[in-house]
């Protein structure tokens, strides 16, 4: 068993992607991290170059979408790791910007319910045997305040921007997924949380936006990985602080 405490980490198929700094950072506080991607050489190149960086990081395949493709993913970490401490599930299928509610299609957007809700909830329990035999278990959803009534600039009904619908209601979801795990896992001691790290410029053209470098994103993220024991539970944060919805 791997004496490092553990934490993996969905999604991580870019360099430029939050889940690769989130790798990172983990991994530079002594986690073993264990990134996965739907195409196994791309976690696989990108866990190499954190390699290089010397750091604990090794690849995983997960596409979050298939029962199998989580259930192999638990047997392998059981196999090579033998525990789990925390799990971020950071997948998504991202936007688009202009996506008004009332002419969706609505197969599409059963496909990103797929993967931005029972995505993380597939993986969940995939991989809550492991994550219950950690005395310190941590969930974290990546979230987005485009999922919240209360953020005023990307909320589901202040929104300044684009509409991004189908998007913002799976991370609505996707947050009240997490209140119900935090609730039914209280008693494994393990805490659920959701994480919106902010618009972080994870595509070329972000910054000039205004979006904000992808390490301050990926530090909010880490903050719920390592909470304390005493940490808090069912909630919704953004660098730390709670955040409406
Ligand atoms: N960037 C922002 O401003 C921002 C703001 C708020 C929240 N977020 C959240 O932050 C997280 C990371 O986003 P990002 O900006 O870093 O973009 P990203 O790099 O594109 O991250 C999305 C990842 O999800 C993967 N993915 C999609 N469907 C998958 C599936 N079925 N199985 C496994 N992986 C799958 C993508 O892999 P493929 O390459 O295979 O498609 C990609 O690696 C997302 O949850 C997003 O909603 C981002």
């Amino acid at each position: 068993m791997t004496k490092s405490p553990v934490a993996l980490i969905t999604g991580v198929s870019r360099a430029m992607g939050m889940g690769y700094e989130t790798a990172r950072q983990l991994a530079r506080q002594g986690y073993h991290v264990i990134i996965t991607a739907r195409e196994p050489t791309q976690a696989e190149e990108l866990a190499h170059q954190l390699q290089q960086e010397g750091l604990a990081v090794t690849a995983q395949q997960l596409d979050v979408c298939s029962d199998d493709s989580a259930a192999q993913l638990a047997a392998a970490v059981a196999r090579q790791a033998g525990r789990l401490d925390v799990l971020i599930n950071n997948a998504a299928v991202m936007l688009p910007a202009e996506d008004p509610a009332a002419p969706v299609d609505l197969s599409e957007a059963q496909r990103r319910f797929d993967a931005n809700l029972f995505g993380p909830w597939r993986v969940v329990q995939a991989l809550l045997p492991l994550l219950r035999q950690s005395p310190h278990g941590r969930i974290v959803n990546v979230s987005s305040g485009m999922g919240s009534f209360a953020d005023p600039v990307w909320g589901l009904t202040d929104s300044k921007q684009p509409t991004a619908s189908v998007y913002a209601l799976t991370k609505l979801a996707l947050n009240g997924l997490t209140a119900k795990l935090a609730k039914d896992l209280r008693a494994d001691h393990i805490l659920v949380n959701s994480v919106c790290p902010g618009f972080v410029a994870t595509q070329p053209d972000f910054a000039e936006y205004g979006a904000r470098p992808v390490p301050e994103g990926a530090a909010g993220i880490v903050w719920a990985a390592t909470l304390p024991d005493d940490g808090p539970t069912g909630g919704f944060f953004r660098d730390g602080q709670p955040l409406g919805w």
